[in-house]
């Protein structure tokens, strides 16, 4: 479509737009910004809420194309204006078929492949009669007790939003409104990675300075991708909620940013204002957040309560209720729905499953996505002799599948046991012993209502669990334990004032340890662990972090050397849970040497070591892989055009081909607009060598490359000064120096 044909339809879309507002009731205008949630048995109830024009847009956790099709003909066909519904759910890192979560395929330093991941999910979601996905999420992982870091992209704004764009591309496409595709959701508007002490839908305290230089760049990237739709968060900033900040959702977003199209509030956030004690009823709330910017009111009946009224009596000027109604219409436009209401059925048979290429594709994040910490030589697993799998996670495959999974097949997903039991070379033993629960006797399942059921299961202190997996370990040559946190306390209202091991897992390390044995720990986890006896005693360790359903398999090729590991760390790893935060990319001190840890100082007091000096155990953008490689001749080249190109020569030095992830960070060493963080990551490069080659790996430095955000959201890059390095993680590598 040439950009005239554009703009004609556009200005077309724009007039049916406007033809309609002039012709809505209050009522049909309401109905528009409020979004219900319908379950699997709300199929009548929803079609009945259609028919009476309640709402024009609806959370659908079933996953039925008729019964979609069904709600959508009761809107369309008998309802007095027949606009269609737009049908929204979470599809975050997979629909049926999942990959690896967000902060473990951010870890491949592969942008494309989730660009790829999520145009699969999208063909699986629209199939099924899904509109627009609340994804991806923006926010940045700034502490690990924090349980959505495990939807995260890690903590770098950098790599966060090169990750952001490619999943926008990858559910729209280049055409939103394509039957394959899904409207994008940028979430959650703004600062939520902040949220004190970890504590899930909490305040967040950030300076201005931060903001625009640290959590608003992913949304920027996104809105820039041309997302059609953006989340409002929980969280407060500058004590006020973002579901109501109208300096956020409409200065900065709409006015700064950019940002053109609908913003839709989270799960009951309108109502939250009065629990906040930001609103004093759901009346005001509404009016309030409907005024700063709060385009649709999620599953709350504040709008459908509280709009009429303040329209009725005059709190509430008709020009910000039609804006909003504007907004969504015109997301319905973009997302094809007024031309295209209703999904084609017969999709289902081909589209909503996944076929060999899709399991290929999730099997490559997967083996991309793990990330190897450790080798003291025990890997690739040498053949023959008797492997021991021991943990909870060795025939677990809910534990691979992750926590943001909702219409997975979970029977379809491969275990660490089977796909062992596969790729170990003939004439290799295996052993497998669970060993013990994973959380300790209790077990949680998701409800369709999203609902979480507890119930205890007999495996938190069975004695013959334990004495299986001791009489594995003393039988095994080399014991694989697979262990980590349980993914039911990840994700969403999953924060954890600990960072260790679930249930009696760490006992049960800690006795195989003891025997002396090489140990492979593979860790699942949905956040960085703290767990230093694991890192110090295991002769190897894997951080698998939740693989998806290929992950078992992607697992087992990479213990064998069938697969080489690849991926980095996209958090930094803690000590212990005492140094947080640990994310690489914060400011020096005044006092640079001192300011540390009394734990890890020496004896002199004024020679402690700095904040920064105590390094993560594993820091941002550290990964291993079965090979070795070596930098040198790290220089700046100046082209005829004034520009410079930092380079550098990297070399495998091992004895197998290998993937390295080269790593570009700047620091500018004066900055008079405020205090820049020691390193931050501005380019990277995955690198392919076999054996003993070596290639000069280049990075133009543009005026970018260096930049900041200044406090009105405007792009500065300074003369003077800065420090350049070229590194394969976010705390070693080679120094260069650049004058602009
Ligand atoms: C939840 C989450 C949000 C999700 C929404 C709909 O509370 O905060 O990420 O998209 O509700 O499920």
């Amino acid at each position: 479509m040439t950009s005239l044909m554009l703009v004609a339809a556009l200005a077309v879309a724009d007039s049916r737009i406007e033809s309609l507002i002039a012709r809505m009731t209050v009522e049909e205008k309401v109905a528009q910004i409020v979004q219900p949630v319908f379950r699997k048995d709300g199929l009548a109830k929803a079609i009945a809420a259609a028919e009476r024009g309640e709402f024009g847009t609806c959370i659908w956790f079933p996953v039925d194309a008729k019964g979609r099709n069904a709600v959508q003909r009761a809107a369309v066909e008998r309802t007095r204006l027949g606009i269609p519904v737009l049908f929204c759910h979470d599809v975050i890192h997979g629909e049926f078929l999942t990959f690896p979560i967000a902060p473990a395929l951010a870890g491949s330093f592969e942008p494309e492949l989730f660009e790829r991941a999520q145009s699969v999910a999208a063909r699986q979601a629209s199939a099924h009669g899904l509109d627009l996905s609340f994804a991806p999420m923006c926010d940045l992982a700034e502490d690990p007790r924090w349980g959505r870091v495990a939807e995260t992209c890690g903590e770098d704004p950098y790599l966060t939003s090169l990750c952001v764009a490619a999943q926008v591309h990858g559910f729209q496409g280049d055409d939103p409104s394509a039957p394959d595709r899904v409207a994008a959701c940028l979430k959650h508007f703004c600062g939520y990675g902040a949220s004190r002490g970890g504590r899930d839908y909490h305040e967040a305290e950030i300076s201005e300075w931060t903001l625009w230089n640290h959590h608003l760049p992913p949304f920027v990237a996104g809105v820039r991708a041309d997302a059609l739709s953006v989340m409002s968060s929980f969280n407060t900033l500058d004590g006020v909620p973002l579901t109501a900040n109208r300096r956020m959702l409409t200065d900065v977003l709409r006015g700064t940013i950019g940002f053109g199209g609908c913003v839709i509030g989270d799960w009951g956030a309108v109502a939250q204002l009065v629990d906040w004690g930001f609103a004093s009823d759901r009346a005001e709330a509404s009016v309030r957040a409907l005024s700063a910017g709060n385009d649709i009111d999620m599953v709350s009946p504040c709008y459908t309560n509280g709009i009429p009224a303040a329209i009725a009596n005059g709190t509430l000027p008709m020009s910000v209720l039609d804006e909003a109604v504007r907004r969504v219409l015109r997301l319905k436009e973009r997302a094809g729905l007024f031309d295209r209401p209703y999904v084609d059925e017969t999709r289902l048979a081909k589209d909503a499953d996944w076929c060999e290429s899709d399991r290929k594709l999730a099997l490559e994040c997967a083996e991309k996505s793990v990330v190897l910490l450790r080798n003291d030589g025990v890997l690739p697993l040498a053949s023959g002799g008797t492997v021991a799998l021991i943990g909870p996670v060795a025939e677990s495959r809910r534990e691979l599948i992750g926590c943001w999974a909702a219409h997975f097949d979970e029977s379809r997903a491969t275990s660490l046991a089977e796909a062992l039991r596969r790729e170990l070379p003939n004439g290799t033993d295996l052993l497998v012993a669970k060993g013990c629960g994973m959380m300790g006797g209790v077990e949680w399942t998701v409800e369709t209502d999203g609902s979480m059921t507890k119930r205890e299961t007999p495996d938190g202190e069975d004695d013959r669990l334990w004495a299986e997996a001791m009489s594995a370990a003393d039988r095994a040559d080399v014991v694989v334990m697979a262990i980590g946190e349980g993914w039911a306390w990840t994700g969403e209202n999953g924060s954890r004032h600990t960072l260790g091991l679930t249930g009696r897992q760490q006992a049960l390390f800690d006795a195989v340890a003891a025997k002396g044995k090489k140990i492979v720990s593979v860790v699942f986890a949905g956040r960085p662990l703290a767990l230093p006896e694991v890192y110090e005693k295991s002769d190897a360790v894997l951080y698998a972090w939740q693989p998806g359903a290929e992950g078992g398999h992607a697992l087992a090729r990479l213990l064998v050397g069938k697969a080489m590991p690849s991926a980095r760390l996209t958090m930094s790893v803690p000590e212990d849970i005492g140094v947080l935060p640990v994310n690489y990319n914060h400011p020096s001190s005044g006092h640079p040497t001192l300011g540390g840890y009394r734990e890890y100082a020496p004896a002199s007091r004024w020679e402690n070591r700095a904040w920064g000096s105590v390094p993560a155990r594993f820091p941002f953008g550290f990964g291993l892989t079965y090979t070795t490689f070596a930098y040198s001749d790290a220089r700046v080249e100046k082209g005829a055009d004034g520009f410079a190109t930092a380079v550098v020569t990297v070399r495998n030095t091992g004895s197998r081909a290998g993937v390295e992830t080269v790593q570009l960070y700047v620091r500018q060493v004066a900055c008079a607009a405020g205090v820049r963080p020691v390193r931050e990551l501005r380019g990277f490069r995955r690198v392919t060598l076999a054996s003993g080659e070596g290639v000069d790996v280049r990075f133009p430095i543009s005026d970018e490359t260096l930049g900041y955000v200044d406090r009105a959201g405007g792009s500065r890059t300074d003369a003077g000064a800065y420090k350049l390095w070229i590194a394969p993680d976010a705390v070693s590598g080679l120094e260069l120096d650049l004058q602009r």
